[in-house]
């Protein structure tokens, strides 16, 4: 097995690309050896040091997210040089995601401005979206109410909107900064007339509605995990990701209060990630249905309205 290195990048090896570097494809391949060579977490947007060196440079020189073949021999100025490696320094000395780094990430096929103050959208939720949830809804064309709750960035309730033109989609976070990000990706992707932001403690300040879905991407990591996270994790609001001491809290909560505000034949769906299994065995006797995806694990549960009303004593405090 290969040692575990922790290479950083050093002013005098910048000054050094600097004077030798010139093609994409020159820094494609220097990059990667850097990227490499500095023992990374890669899971914000791509899962591996070769994509996610390509993210870095065709994002920062604003060409086709998928970096294009023709572009390698292509030879970079002065100014993108130095843009570049001041990137790749911090995507490697500081353990900075790309998403954080280009200002852009991608969900369902969309892109989203992002920062520091959201998290960066993986979601697999992703997936269900582009299918309209078809495994829960006999007629996706009816659904005239979504409710997100965490919005983060609305990349969820942004791609519903997209997903479902007969909705309106209310989305909802604690974070007001949070919202400021939202409500920038709402413009963006004109969709003001028909995605709706309120800050909200979960459900707390939303007014009594019935929602056809509810879709959910909680903060879900438990206390002793959030010690345990790779740094770039810790670049993301810790709203976003601790959720008590199981990684239970929201999730809990959503559970415990959504049967009312969702229709008759209204469905909740939920992604709970590591929390899965402290989940079921905290509540044993849901009939919890576990969502299958190509990309990503089965963390994802459906629950109908009628199911929650149904395990209403299960749910109690
Ligand atoms: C895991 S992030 C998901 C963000 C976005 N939906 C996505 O999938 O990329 C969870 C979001 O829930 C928000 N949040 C945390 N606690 C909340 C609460 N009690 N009520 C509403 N939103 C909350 C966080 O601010 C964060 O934006």
């Amino acid at each position: 097995m290969r040692p575990r290195l922790n290479k950083l990048i050093t002013q005098e090896a910048i000054t050094q690309a600097l004077n030798t570097l010139n093609t994409l494809r020159d820094f494609l391949r220097w990059g990667l050896t850097q990227l490499k060579s500095a023992s990374l977490h890669f899971g914000h947007g791509t899962d591996n040091a070769l994509d996610d060196c390509a993210y870095l440079i065709s994002h920062t020189l604003y060409l086709e997210p998928k970096l294009d073949p023709v572009w390698l021999d292509a030879r970079l100025t002065y100014s993108e040089k130095i843009l570049l490696l001041q990137r790749l320094q911090a995507r490697i000395n500081q353990r900075i995601p790309v998403a954080y780094l280009v200002k852009q990430a991608w969900f369902a096929g969309l892109s989203f401005y992002i920062d520091e103050r959201v998290l960066i959208p993986r979601s697999a939720l992703a997936e269900l979206i582009e299918q309209r949830f078809e495994i829960g809804l006999s007629d996706p064309d009816q659904v005239h109410a979504i409710l997100d709750l965490g919005t983060g960035c609305a990349c969820i309730a942004i791609a519903c909107a997209y997903a479902f033109p007969n909705a309106q989609i209310d989305a909802v976070d604690i974070s007001e900064v949070a919202l400021e990000i939202a409500q920038l990706n709402i413009e963006q992707h004109d969709v003001v007339e028909r995605v709706h932001l309120l800050r909200s403690d979960l459900f707390a300040q939303i007014q009594k509605k019935s929602y056809t879905v509810i879709i959910s991407n909680p903060p879900y990591v438990e206390a002793a995990a959030m010690d345990t996270l790779p740094i770039e994790y810790r670049h993301e609001p810790e709203l976003a990701l601790r959720a008590g001491k199981d990684g239970l809290d929201c999730i809990v909560r959503i559970l415990r209060e959504a049967a009312d505000y969702l229709t008759e034949d209204g469905i909740l769906i939920v992604e709970v990630g590591l929390a899965k299994q402290a989940l079921i065995e905290r509540m044993p006797q849901l009939p919890f249905l576990w969502l299958e995806f190509e990309h990503g694990d089965n963390e994802v549960f459906l629950l109908t309205k009628q199911q929650l009303i149904y395990s209403k004593h299960d749910l109690a405090e």
